[in-house]
């Protein structure tokens, strides 16, 4: 691992909106990491292998219709059903860069109109991330981007809804960068501050998010 003391690995979760550029710097961060001999390992949520994520998917696809609290909850049983994977992977030394996690679930559903303390409920117990970078694109411009608008959730009004409630769920452990810089700035400050990151998490408890 990153500092050679046998130390856990980093909780690194990547937020923003859909088209934020989250996914391509995932993959930049993650072989930088394991360039660097950094037990490293890329994942992502949705985790649309499982059955449970099969089912994400096909709402996504606009396949299926659930009611907004009935996905509201397969998307919080998607890291359920991760976590002491996760929990093993982390004690055992290995980083995970995280696309997307509980803070997703919370603000996409909160946008909807569901209650926000409903939202978090079952986030809780879920392993807390140790820093969450959140890629801060204007909900225009990401909407420029290719491929925008396939899923469900890809309205530019209703992103700006998400926005808001991301801006409402930033805490301590929260990161902002300018995901509208050029992708190479933007990937180096991902870089300095996942490297702190994994040094500084080596000796600190793996905890759960409590909100
Ligand atoms: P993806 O494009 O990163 O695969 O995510 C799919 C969509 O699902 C995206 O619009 C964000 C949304 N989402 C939720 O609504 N709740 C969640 O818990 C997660 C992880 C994603
Ligand atoms: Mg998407």
């Amino acid at each position: 691992n990153g500092g050679g003391k046998g130390g856990r690995g980093a909780l690194i979760v990547l937020e923003g909106l859909d088209r934020s550029g989250k996914s391509s710097q995932c993959a930049r961060l993650l072989s930088f990491l394991q360039g660097k001999g950094c037990a490293t390992e890329g994942w992502r949520f949705p985790d649309r292998d499982t059955s449970v994520g099969k089912m994400i998917s096909a709402y996504l696809a606009n396949e299926s219709q659930l009611d907004d609290r009935t996905i509201h909850l397969l998307f919080s049983a998607n890291r359920w059903e991760k976590r002491s994977l996760m929990e093993s992977k982390l004690l055992g030394g290995t980083t995970l860069v995280v696309d997307r996690y509980s803070y997703s679930g919370v603000a996409f559903s909160a946008a909807k109109g569901l209650d926000i303390g409903w939202c978090k409920a079952p986030e809780v117990g879920l392993l807390a991330p140790d820093l969450v970078i959140y890629l801060d694109v204007q909900p225009e411009k990401a909407a420029e981007r290719g491929g925008y608008g396939g899923e469900r959730y890809e309205r530019v009004e209703f992103q700006k809804s998400v926005a808001g409630h991301y801006h409402s769920l930033r805490d301590s452990t929260w990161k902002v960068v300018d995901g509208s810089l050029p992708m190479e700035t933007v990937e180096e400050q991902l870089r300095e501050l996942a490297m702190n990151c994994i040094s500084e998490c080596q000796d600190k408890q793996l905890t759960n998010l409590a909100w």
